[in-house]
């Protein structure tokens, strides 16, 4: 089956295999300092999970998941440690909202949200991340008084 065939999975799916993931790791995460770990573990039919690792203050920028190109609906489950969403509401005025995440904690976002991760605690943080179809691409943005504007595009494999 190709790509073109499988459309993005659900929300509700995609929680569950993030949570299923999260819950059978066959990979030991890693801490690095400068920036955050990541790693594909698993390409499955229509998605692929990353494990990540957080030291205390690592994140992302806000981002989506593949811009244009081929956005990705995901799922992020909290291993262990705790992590802070911030996701852009959209609108006339976009706002951030802020959703604290503490381990067994399950989130999913479509394919046109824009959100950031970050490790705001003073422990170490483990996550397991379900994309659909996958992730190739994350396009960043800047959010400041004039609202959200696109900034770079980020691939696999180069920039994380
Ligand atoms: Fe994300």
């Amino acid at each position: 089956m190709s790509d073109q065939t499988l459309s993005v999975l659900t929300a509700g799916r995609l929680e569950s295999l993030a949570a299923f993931y999260a819950e059978h790791l066959v990979l030991r995460p890693r801490f690095t300092k400068g920036s955050r770990w990541a790693r594909r573990v698993l390409s499955g039919p229509g998605h692929e999970a990353w494990l990540l690792g957080w030291l205390p203050g690592q994140g992302t920028e806000l981002h989506d998941h593949g811009g244009l190109e081929r956005p990705a609906a995901a799922a992020v489950a909290v291993v262990s440690g705790r992590l802070t969403e911030y996701t852009v509401r959209p609108g006339a005025f976009p706002a951030l909202a802020r959703a604290e995440l503490g381990p067994g904690a399950v989130t999913a976002v479509d394919d046109r949200t824009v959100h950031a991760v970050r490790n705001d605690s003073r422990a170490p943080a483990v996550s397991l991340h379900v994309y659909s179809p996958g992730l190739d691409a994350m396009r960043t943005y800047l959010f400041d008084e004039t609202g959200l504007s696109p900034s770079k595009i980020k691939r696999a494999g180069e920039d994380w």
